[in-house]
């Protein structure tokens, strides 16, 4: 049934109320453009049809829905117009359009199949309305005695009786794909902002006696994203739905409230996060994981019976096998570590492939960037990297090796040879007191 619907997202508008050069639409909400997670929630419903509309100058966000076709519509002048401007690439169909809005992230599937039922049963527009806790600039929805829907009057137009009416427009809207284009023609911009809005195809269609409805939503599904308090209140439900979906899945927050997810965030049962932890986008980990507090995760794929932090850092790139132990201050970045690796301690590893059950000391230092490229440090199986020892990629180290700390490793050590790389030690008996004798004897000359 879905497939012969087409859908229209609408993401043109410029980012006037968020005071910001990058689109409203591509502000991040639990790790990806609010857009993205319209996107969707559209592709769930399997659409015959479906594009974007979005401004001149939108280049990231071409890319970012690519290959889903976008729709251009410069300059953007109201709403209504963003769907006359996608006329052309409706051409022909006559079934249902789904309109939703870019900047109103958390719509549910379920809700709009009710919105797309009111089509197939015959209504030529049909709106999701809404009780918002505070009605602010929403569209107010105004019914006749029967309670059917008689026009959508935006809060810039309304008169103080209006603005007391709390059932609100949520934005999203179906029309009757037949009707559609009729109804775009009698749009007019004489209103309080100069523009076309779709919110009047009500008024419009209900001229022309056809029948519109309204359909009740709760307000967590439409609340829309226009300043950044939205942007930030709107971050808050996501992140309550996250913890709530992570903690069903078998793992335990210790303080969900500290803890900020992705939208794809997966981690296994048994796994405990502890406070202030925040896990960036593509971030995988196994069961029985122990992530603790103030860890920064992000793009890291971990493997079960993982120990990572307090205070560790993992970036993009990062894969880490079955029971490896990662401690304090601690930054990882393009690199992999095999089976039960541990690195303790105030370490970095970047660009490199560790085998398994390596230990790493304190202090270690992969040197991977030359002023101009990237190099790759290879450490193989069961080596024993000494405490601060700095590594000059290229660089590579044989399995079962030891490296002195201190070292500066700077030549390949093949497998179980002993690396070291540091100064001799000469110790000087009776220094100290030689030292000391000297100081006081100018001292006591300064003095005199
Ligand atoms: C809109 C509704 C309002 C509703 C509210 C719900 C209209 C006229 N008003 O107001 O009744 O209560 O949403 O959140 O529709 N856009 C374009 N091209 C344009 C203008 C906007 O594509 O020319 C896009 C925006 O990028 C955005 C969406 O349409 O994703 C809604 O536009 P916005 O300016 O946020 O409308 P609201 O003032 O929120
Ligand atoms: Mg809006």
């Amino acid at each position: 049934m879905n497939n012969s619907i087409a859908v229209l997202i609408l993401a043109a508008g410029k980012s006037k109320r968020m005071q910001s050069a990058l689109p409203k639409v591509m502000h991040p909400l639990a790790g990806r453009p609010m857009l993205g997670h319209v996107l969707d929630t559209a592709q769930s419903l399997k659409p015959q049809k479906l594009a974007v509309v979005i401004g001149g100058d939108m280049g990231e966000v071409e890319d970012f829905i690519s290959p889903i076709p976008a729709i251009v519509q410069n300059p953007p002048k109201g709403t209504g117009h963003a769907v006359s401007c996608a006329m052309d690439f409706l051409k022909g169909f006559s079934g249902p359009v789904l309109i939703l809005y870019g900047d109103t992230p958390f719509i549910g599937q379920q809700s709009l199949l009710g919105l797309l039922d009111q089509i197939l049963s015959g209504a030529s527009v049909a709106v999701m309305g809404f009780y918002p806790q505070d009605p602010a600039q929403y569209g107010r929805l105004v019914l006749n005695q029967k309670g059917e829907l008689e026009s959508i009057i935006e809060y810039a137009d309304c008169n103080d009786m209006q603005r007391t009416i709390a059932f609100c427009n949520a934005g999203l809207m179906a029309v009757d794909g037949k009707q559609l284009p009729n109804l775009l023609q009698d749009l007019k911009s004489g209103n309080a902002q100069g523009e076309h809005y779709l919110t009047d195809l009500v008024a419009i269609a209900r001229g022309k006696g056809l029948r519109c409805a309204a359909i009740e939503v709760d307000e967590s599904e439409v609340m829309g994203v226009n300043t950044r308090q939205q942007l930030a209140d709107a971050e808050r439900i996501m992140q309550k739905k996250l913890r709530e979906k992570i903690m069903a899945g078998g793992v335990t927050l210790t303080d969900p409230n500290t803890v900020f997810f992705s939208y794809d965030t997966a981690i296994g049962p048994d796994s405990i996060v502890e406070p202030n932890v925040l896990f960036g986008p593509k971030v995988k980990i196994g069961k029985n994981a122990h992530i603790k507090a103030f860890s920064h995760i992000t793009g890291a794929e971990i493997g079960d019976h993982a120990s990572i932090g307090p205070f560790a850092r993992l970036r993009p790139g990062t894969t880490l096998a079955d029971d490896v132990h990662i401690g304090n201050f601690v930054e990882i970045k393009n690199t992999s570590l095999g089976q039960g690796v541990k690195a303790g301690h105030l370490t970095y590893l970047g660009d490199a492939t560790v085998g398994k059950d390596v230990n790493i000391g304190a202090g270690t230092i992969t040197c991977n960037y030359d002023g101009f490229e990237k190099h790759r440090t290879e450490i193989g199986a069961d080596s024993f990297i000494g405490s601060g020892t700095v590594l000059v990629a290229p660089i590579s180290i044989g399995k079962d090796a030891y490296i002195a700390a201190g070292s500066a490793i700077v030549e390949n050590i093949a497998a179980g040879e002993l690396g070291i790389a540091r100064a001799k030690q000469s110790n000087k008996p009776g220094w100290v007191a030689q030292f000391r004798a000297k100081i006081q004897k100018l001292l006591g000359k300064k003095s005199a």
